[in-house]
């Protein structure tokens, strides 16, 4: 953790606020403007999950999300139609590493482990709605993760991400991405008090079901 003063938390935060908005999927800038805007939005996740007996039970054991935790001999030997196997389907088909950014600028100590679980928590959210890792794809969560979530990062990448797509990749977001982004964000759990460790052997459309997470729509206009 790294301990900043008010002058310091500014200057980062107006940095990391253009290099964001210049590129709203950058990872590492979006993921530091993110830590210093999101207090007020870390704090209400956080009240979600005491109230939630999974969710209390996650912020007691704080699971982390990795490479050694995930243990891919494991997930690719479970049965085709389970979210584990699904999961591990989704990480490997793009190449993906279990490894997220670290919480750096998160001054208290559990809500800087519910801003890494709810990091931790994308490429989960990623195998339950079925959207792939293209720009359009990847916006189309954002607007997910904000309605759940309200953390500011997520509006950011949600309104500024579009920015440099084309125009019939921008209507598909506005008619049918961003729709069902609000809608389904709305009807679905709290997708932070899911224990997603404890359901890897779950039949993967019995969890959405569960769960209320619809299916996005197929993303015929991206690449
Ligand atoms: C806890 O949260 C999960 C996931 O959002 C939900 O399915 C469950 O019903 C909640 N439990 C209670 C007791 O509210």
């Amino acid at each position: 953790m790294i301990k900043l003063n008010l002058t310091q938390r500014a200057l980062l935060v107006a940095g990391s606020a253009v290099g964001a908005l210049a590129n709203p999927l950058r990872g590492d800038l979006v993921a530091t403007l993110g830590e210093t805007t999101g207090t007020a939005a870390l704090n209400t996740m956080r009240d979600k999950m005491r109230m939630n007996k999974t969710g209390l039970e996650i912020l007691k054991d704080r699971p982390r999300v990795t490479g050694d935790t995930m243990d891919t001999e494991y997930l690719s030997s479970l049965p085709a139609n389970t979210f584990g196997h699904h999961y591990y389907q989704f990480m490997s088909s793009n190449k993906l590493s279990a490894q997220r950014a670290e919480t750096k600028f998160v001054e208290d100590e559990e809500l800087a482990y519910v801003m890494t679980r709810y990091r931790e928590n994308h490429d989960f959210l990623h195998t339950l709605t079925g959207l792939g890792v293209t720009v359009p794809e990847e916006i189309c969560l954002k607007w997910y993760e904000m309605v759940q979530t309200e953390l500011p990062m997520c509006a950011l990448s949600a309104l500024f991400g579009p920015i440099p797509l084309s125009l019939a990749e921008k209507r598909l977001l506005l008619s049918e991405q961003i729709p069902w982004g609000l809608a389904c964000g709305r009807a679905s759990a709290f997708f932070m008090n899911i224990y997603f460790e404890r359901e890897l052997e779950t039949d993967i459309n019995l969890m959405r079901k569960r769960y209320k997470i619809s299916l996005a729509p197929r993303m015929k206009g991206s690449v």
